[in-house]
């Protein structure tokens, strides 16, 4: 979505919240590990090692490809569910967690056997019947039903998880929603390929992240099944269930789905047009869109007031402007090609979706970057109210989607240009995303290939506005 939410309330009185145990003191954390049923010290850790969100992800292992069969219900918004992990280990393992919240777990096998499991909070452990060797590939199966959860942020007040809709759902996973409709390394760190299988009521669709390789009506049901080759972050993975309209085209060789919801009728076409065009630009400046397939998915969604990048199709919550299409583009490059390797990196991703706003601003015969700049740093500028917050290198879960990782963000982007001219800007940002393509990159990453491609330190600009406190 553009640099703040469209309901301004929500930047203008910001709540704080308890934070639902994300900061869990380092005693309590380790008692999870220890109820894993390891007395050989082989459990994988039940976090990923996030300055922010300790406990989601886990460790001990690495997920390849993530096999989801989902059998939604819309009426009473039940989920029959399996899903078929694909990890190698990492580390020796006699048990290892995967993050779940709700449902109810059914059955799990590792390679065909059955495995025992416990629940904690968002922890599912998974104890094999015979221990896995570091190394080793193993595939594991877990059934689970239920009623999937809507998670409140971190913010006090955003909606992520599975949101049930008027006529359907949404799953929407940043940062930690995704744990509310499957099990799995719920951190951005650990990157997979994913195959959707969606069965809902004739009459719906059912879009997930991909290509469509098959849809089959049986009886009064219908199937859709989603391949997603490249990896992709959990928080990026999604399903949305409504009684869509589907457009289908191309941009360039690429297949473009776009479904929309029948009260948003002008966006399917306006979105056949816009995204091909987005699209073409944003690989003009940043290298090749990442992906085999594109789309978007706009839905008309009235619990939630974002939109959000979910990988290959963007999720609208309602017919969008052109600057939030550009943004949800610009992050196919910006934090799903390239995915922050810890949520503190956030910036990498929102701050170069935010500049790509300016520069399409500026390419339509708008404002030119540096007034959008010059109107941030003012004040003039609505969307730049509460950038000078917090240094945005260092958000707290609570302030991830807020306005300085985004505003200031662009802004240290077009000083960062400035000072090392157009030619140097523009190559470190496509060597950036050439680098870390399918994979994560961080802030000292980021600095070094800057400093790097500069021949010079840049100390100076990123300690002014990356770190420092208040308006440089
Ligand atoms: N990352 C999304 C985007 O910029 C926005 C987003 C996701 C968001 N969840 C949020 C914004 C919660 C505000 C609150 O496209
Ligand atoms: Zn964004």
């Amino acid at each position: 979505m553009t640099g703040i939410p469209r309901s301004s309330a929500r930047c203008a009185a910001p709540r704080r919240r308890l934070r639902r145990g994300v900061l869990l003191p380092a005693a309590l954390m380790l008692v999870t590990s220890c109820s894993t049923g390891s007395d050989s010290g082989k459990a994988g850790a039940d976090g990923a090692g996030d300055p922010l969100f300790p406990r989601l992800g886990n460790g001990g292992y690495d997920v390849q490809h993530y096999g989801l069969t989902l059998d939604y219900e819309p009426e009473g918004n039940r989920l029959h569910a399996t899903a078929v992990i694909t990890a190698r280990a990492t580390q020796d393992l006699d048990a290892f967690n995967l993050d779940l919240k709700g449902m109810k777990v059914r059955d799990a096998r590792v390679d065909g056997k059955p495995a025992g499991t416990a629940r904690k909070g968002t922890e599912l452990t998974v104890t094999p019947g015979t221990a896995l060797d570091k190394g080793r590939e193993f595939q594991t199966v877990v059934v689970y039903e239920g009623v999937p959860k809507e998670i409140t942020d971190a913010d006090g007040e955003s909606l992520e998880g599975w949101v049930e809709t008027d006529s359907g759902a949404a799953a929407l996973g940043e940062p930690t929603g995704s744990m509310a409709w499957f099990p799995g390394n719920h951190h951005p760190s650990d990157k997979a390929a994913y195959d959707i299988e969606v069965t809902v009521p004739k009459g719906y669709t059912a879009v997930a992240n991909g290509e469509l390789k098959r849809k089959e009506v049986r009886g009064d049901r219908a199937t859709f099944s989603w391949h997603n080759p490249e990896p992709m972050a959990s928080y990026l993975a999604s399903v949305v269930v409504n009684e869509f309209e589907v457009t289908t085209t191309k941009a360039g060789d690429l297949p473009v789905y776009i479904a929309t919801h029948p009260e948003e009728p002008a966006a399917g076409p306006r979105m056949a047009k816009l995204l091909p065009r987005a699209i073409d630009w944003a690989s003009g400046l940043f290298g090749p869109y990442p992906f085999s397939s594109a789309g978007a998915v706009v839905d008309h969604n009235e619990y939630v007031d974002y939109a959000l990048e979910t990988q290959t199709k963007p999720y609208f919550d309602e017919a969008p402007t052109d600057a939030i299409v550009v943004h949800e583009v610009a992050h196919q490059w910006f934090g799903n090609s390239v995915t922050p390797r810890t949520w503190r990196d956030m910036w990498l991703s929102e701050s170069f979706a935010q500049y790509a706003e300016w520069m399409w601003e500026e390419k339509e015969g708008g404002r030119p970057v540096q007034r959008i700049f010059d109107d941030f740093y003012s004040g003039k500028d609505p969307e730049s109210s509460g950038i000078w917050a917090f240094p945005p290198g260092d958000p707290t879960p609570e302030t991830i989607f807020d306005p300085p990782v985004y505003g200031r963000g662009a802004m240290l982007l077009h000083e960062l240009r400035r000072g090392v001219g157009d030619g140097v800007f523009f190559a470190i940002v496509r060597k950036w995303v050439a680098d870390h393509r399918h994979g994560n990159g961080d802030t000292a990453e980021f600095v070094a290939l800057c400093e790097e491609r500069a021949g010079r330190s840049l100390k100076p600009l990123f300690d002014k506005w990356l770190w420092g406190e208040g308006r440089p």
